[in-house]
């Protein structure tokens, strides 16, 4: 009771204030998003998310360089398909030589220390911009599981470390962790997105890598966002089906279902802010209108005080050049 108690004592000086913090950030916290384009000597600077590219592999690699040595362990990375090579099938997401699964293998020939994630879901392979197979208008469901499940082996064959499927079918993680078992990779870990809403702040991702869905929109598969207990129900299913980290997306809308599941469940929890999260910020940032290097900390520190271990990130370089 007043005056016994003040609150403002420990907030007097900055080191008290250091002293008494309670969540801080890494390096080690980030997972940085990656864009990967067919070519040679590629950096294309994506038209809806400023200062963020696309890269070839030989330029990739030099990214992935800079990242480690800044202290980034993680990545995760997409593939940008040629439209010729797109069909309902996803036939090019099982090509063992394919974008994603050369970059895994250069990204690993060349820091094999490094943790590289992939990303799982037939969007960018689809003529239809859809996570999965489209028969009269519809998902369907097992059969797009079975060609996933094919597709991460593929990816855990390239050397990736952990397989993340963002595609929202159900009983995807356990067919994925049934393939990796039989054909051995008992270490190759599955980080779901499990808690994925159906959203609009995945537009300028959809723009990196020409994913748009060509038809309706992907309510029937992701999650509807004015829920909660759903987020509960997805996250236990998956950790079930053999999922080690669960992913929640978007991230600063989604704060409260992070720490729902923080509540719930015991796996690490990992957070996604999305592209429009990321654009957004750079936007306003670029008017003048916020400051963006401080609204950006203040937003991922929140995300590690809602109870996340990680951060997928496409501020992850902007941030660790602050904190160090
Ligand atoms: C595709 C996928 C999407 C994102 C990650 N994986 C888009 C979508 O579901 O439409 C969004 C990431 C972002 O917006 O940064 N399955």
């Amino acid at each position: 009771m007043y005056p016994l108690n003040r609150n403002r004592r420990l907030r007097s000086k900055e080191s008290l204030r250091n002293l008494i913090r309670e969540s801080t950030i890494h390096p080690h916290d980030f997972i940085a998003p990656l864009f990967l384009v067919e070519g040679k000597n590629v950096k294309e600077e994506i038209s809806s998310m400023p200062d963020y590219y696309r890269y070839s592999l030989d330029n990739i690699v030099k990214e992935v360089k800079q990242l480690w040595e800044l202290g980034v362990q993680a990545v995760l990375l997409f593939a940008k398909i040629p439209e010729n090579l797109k069909d309902n099938a996803g036939t090019e997401a099982l090509n063992i030589d394919g974008l994603m699964q050369r970059g895994v293998k250069e990204i690993k020939n060349t820091i094999p220390e490094i943790t590289v994630m992939t990303d799982v879901a037939l969007d960018p392979y689809s003529n239809y911009g859809h996570d999965g197979i489209v028969e009269n208008n519809e998902i369907i469901n097992d059969k797009t599981n079975e060609i996933l499940s094919k597709m991460a082996l593929s990816h855990a064959v390239a050397g990736a470390d952990v397989i993340a499927p963002s595609d929202m079918m159900d009983g995807r993680v356990l067919s994925i962790r049934k393939i990796l078992e039989k054909n051995g990779f008992h270490n190759t870990a599955i980080m779901s997105y499990a808690a994925k809403y159906a959203s609009s702040f995945y537009g300028p991702f959809r723009e990196a890598l020409d994913s748009k869905p060509g038809f309706g929109d992907k309510k029937t598969y992701q999650m509807d966002f004015c829920n909660r207990f759903d987020a509960v129900s997805e996250a236990k299913l998956d950790i079930n089906e053999g999922a080690d980290i669960i992913m929640v997306k978007p991230g600063i809308s989604y704060l409260d279902i992070l720490r729902d599941l923080k509540n719930t469940i015991d796996s690490p929890i990992a957070i996604y802010q999305v592209s429009g999260e990321y654009s957004m910020l750079k936007a306003a940032g670029k008017q003048g209108w916020l400051d963006q290097d401080k609204v950006m900390m203040e937003q991922l520190i929140s995300m590690k005080r809602a109870g996340a271990s990680m951060i997928a990130s496409y501020f992850a370089k902007d941030a660790i050049k602050l904190i160090s």
